[in-house]
């Protein structure tokens, strides 16, 4: 029986040896790279702060921190760079750092978007990058905004499967309508649909295209039955709901998820006449 002892000659010429040194410089060379890119480039990060409870820093107002480039780096990996870096009390939300908590939407250089999906490098400007929180949302600090309003807009939809009666046992969906409703599915709450719209901006009752969205889901699901459905566009047809929607498509460009947002809307007017078409 043979034994090894880590780091002998006869180990250090092994293939596998071979392919960890080959992979060690290749990280390095990488390391070094990333570096001399550093030295040679900076981003300039303009972050929007207020803070209501401090009171020389009440007055809203831009701070600029120095960020080093790197191949890769998201803007909510600037903003992270900055709070270590420059100054602690720098506040914003984030968790994921993938697409999929919802909670780093921004207003970055003039757009609503994730700082966590968003590469420095894809920017149009991206030697200066603006970060601002959501627009239409009141500030709580920095680059923090109240979402209650949104989530109250989400939770008027009755976001959740709910047939009149229960059901005996397992509900299969078909694959057609899985299909049917697998985009309006991919809602992460993020909110960045409803900051970018004007008339949500203009009318606070306003379900959104969120919310509108997630009533799409719920309406098209084959598996709730027909009172459940008549009921969910009765939600979705009030005084506020789906024909305040002015097809303006600013939604659907800065969904995150790619949703098809104002086709959802639409669909769900189309929905609201047919129902009630009466024949006399
Ligand atoms: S629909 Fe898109 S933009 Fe709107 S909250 Fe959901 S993921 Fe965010
Ligand atoms: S950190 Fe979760 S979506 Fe960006």
């Amino acid at each position: 029986m043979s034994t090894q002892t880590p780091n002998t000659d006869a180990e250090s010429d092994s293939p596998q040896a071979e392919r960890m040194e080959r992979k060690a410089e290749r990280d390095d060379e990488a390391r070094a790279k990333a570096g001399t890119d550093a030295d040679e480039r900076q981003i300039t990060l303009k972050v929007f702060r207020y803070d209501p409870e401090i009171p020389d820093k009440q007055e809203p107002r831009f701070d600029t921190f120095e960020v080093p480039f790197e191949p890769g780096i998201t803007v909510l990996d600037a903003l992270i760079y900055a709070r270590d870096t420059y100054d602690s009390s720098l506040t914003f939300r984030h968790s994921c750092r993938q697409a999929v908590c919802g909670s780093d939407a921004l207003f970055i250089n003039g757009s609503q978007r994730l700082g966590c999906q968003t590469q420095v490098a894809d920017l149009d400007d991206s030697e200066t990058v603006r970060v601002e929180p959501l627009p239409h949302r009141d500030v709580v600090k920095d680059l923090v905004v109240d979402m209650d309003h949104f989530y109250d807009q989400m939770e008027s939809v009755e976001p959740y499967f709910s047939p009149t009666e229960e059901p005996d046992g397992e509900q299969l969906q078909s694959r057609e309508n899985r299909e049917k409703i697998k985009m309006s599915t991919r809602c992460i709450w993020c909110g960045a649909c409803m900051s970018s719209c004007n008339i949500a901006a203009g009318d606070n009752e306003y379900l959104g295209p969120a919310a509108i969205n997630k009533a799409y889901r719920f309406y098209f699901d084959d598996r709730e039955d027909e009172q459940r459905q008549q009921e969910r566009l009765e939600i979705i047809e009030q005084e506020h709901g789906v024909w305040r929607c002015q097809t303006q498509f600013s939604c659907t460009t800065v969904c995150p998820k790619d949703i098809p947002l104002t086709e959802h809307i639409q669909e769900l007017k189309r929905e609201a006449v047919k129902q009630n078409l009466k024949f006399w």
